[in-house]
């Protein structure tokens, strides 16, 4: 059984997969480590990369907002990613590099018990909630699994290039707020 602060350190030093060659700093997540509400991305980009904390350039700026928007912050929910080390020019990672890295998703899952989960974007959709998780039709769309509410919304970073996803990102985050107020009390 780990503590996050081993699985941390165990995360630190792994080279399961190639990602390990390309790292600066691996992303293991931050935050409460008692969080009600977990939000998961894709994987580190460049700014990350050399922080070793998610969701810290543009697109995390945006995200920060999001979750201040709601009344909440980086420091009362745990941010994690699906792959903790950069894929290299920001490419998606592949299937092999997810496989090889959710485990630890799975482990901090276990050890924070959140009770609900955000997938930003469709590499986080695809993983946790569903193979043919259509994000564009099925976003905002509540699902229980094993006691977790999960839902999806748009990746910050397709927000951020694509306007009209503004509008439906931001009801997203209202829903947010709406299901922790209801389940969280
Ligand atoms: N995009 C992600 O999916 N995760 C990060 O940590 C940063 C950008
Ligand atoms: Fe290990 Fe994950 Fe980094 Fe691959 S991406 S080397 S599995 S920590």
């Amino acid at each position: 059984m780990y503590t996050l602060e081993s699985l941390q350190q165990l995360v630190s030093q792994c080279m399961k997969c190639p990602l390990h060659q390309g790292r600066t700093k691996t992303v293991f997540g931050v935050g409460n480590p008692k969080a009600d509400i977990l939000l998961v991305g894709e994987g580190p980009g460049h700014q990350e990369d050399i922080a070793g904390e998610p969701f810290v350039g543009p697109a995390g700026q945006l995200l920060t907002k999001a979750i201040e928007g709601i009344g909440m912050s980086r420091e009362t929910v745990y941010i994690a990613n699906i792959v903790k080390c950069r894929p290299p020019g920001n490419r998606n990672p592949l299937k092999e590099e997810m496989e090889s890295c959710i485990p630890y998703l799975r482990w901090q899952v276990k050890l924070i018990r959140p009770k609900i989960i955000l997938c930003l974007g469709s590499i986080a959709a695809t993983n946790i909630i569903d193979p043919d998780f259509k994000i564009t039709r099925q976003r905002g769309q509540w699902q229980e699994k094993k006691g977790i509410w999960i839902m999806a919304t748009f990746h910050p970073s397709a927000v951020l290039r694509d306007e009209t996803k503004k509008k439906p990102f931001w009801e997203d985050f209202k829903e947010l707020k709406r299901k922790s107020e209801e389940i969280l009390g």
